[in-house]
């Protein structure tokens, strides 16, 4: 079994062999998350599918304060490097490093990915990782894209966390299409309910991955499930 635990919006961590990886922090800006204590947050390894602030708002804190690897684009890997964390390995699609922890490989993500202060932020992406303990893709901020079904190809996934608020990204219909085409049973809702427009219904949401033969989980902030 694998925990994962949500800190709210698209940000959550995930151990993996003894190692913790946090994805997109963004906890401070979010009042959802009042009750998510950034300095308790323990990362190895930080992940940033993009470079929107709703993914990276938080991410110099967490970097310094835990001393974690950086793992993005190599954009967002150099605006980070300039702001002093250069504790960090730069990816670009397709391309995977080898980590104590397992393997990790920057896909496709069909979005956009300017940095908060105006700085190109390179293509958005999404991760998939693979380690003797468990198989996961993360899908960042993506509309559901073809590109997806190379995922089912090339890998074993054995769950999923994948955007479901729509409006900015695919929605929780097309959310289950993925689950589907990557081949998946579980996925774990995120990118939902932090805004308005993207607040949605959540009993739709997990009847949307019902009838395509998977189980949605929504996490509530704070919780920890297992995988
Ligand atoms: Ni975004
Ligand atoms: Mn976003």
């Amino acid at each position: 079994m694998t925990n994962l635990t949500y800190y709210g919006h698209a940000c959550f961590s995930v151990e993996v062999a003894g190692k913790k990886i946090l994805f997109d922090p963004f906890i401070t800006p979010n009042p959802m998350a009042e009750e998510v204590d950034l300095s308790s947050i323990e990362a190895d390894y930080v992940l940033i599918s993009h470079g929107h602030e709703d993914h990276i708002a938080d991410a110099v804190d967490i970097l310094k304060g835990t001393g974690a690897v950086l793992i993005s684009n190599y954009e967002i890997v150099s605006w980070l490097a300039d702001q002093g964390c250069d504790n960090a390995h730069p990816l670009n699609h397709g391309g995977a490093v080898e980590l104590p922890f397992g393997k990790v490989k920057y896909v496709n993500a069909v979005h956009s990915s300017v940095l908060p202060d105006g700085t190109y932020g390179g293509n958005p992406g999404g991760f998939v990782i693979e380690s003797e303990q468990t198989n996961f893709y993360y899908s960042g901020d993506t509309a559901l894209t073809y590109d997806m079904k190379i995922l089912a190809e090339l890998h074993q996934l054995d769950w999923a966390v994948l955007c479901v608020g729509d409006n900015f990204t695919m929605g929780h219909a097309d959310a289950a299409i993925c689950a589907d085409w990557i081949g998946v049973k579980q996925a774990v809702g995120v990118h939902f309910d932090t805004f308005p427009y993207i607040e949605i219904d959540h009993e739709a949401a997990r009847a949307s991955f019902t009838s395509r033969g998977s189980t949605l989980h929504l996490p509530v902030i704070g919780e920890t499930i297992s995988l």
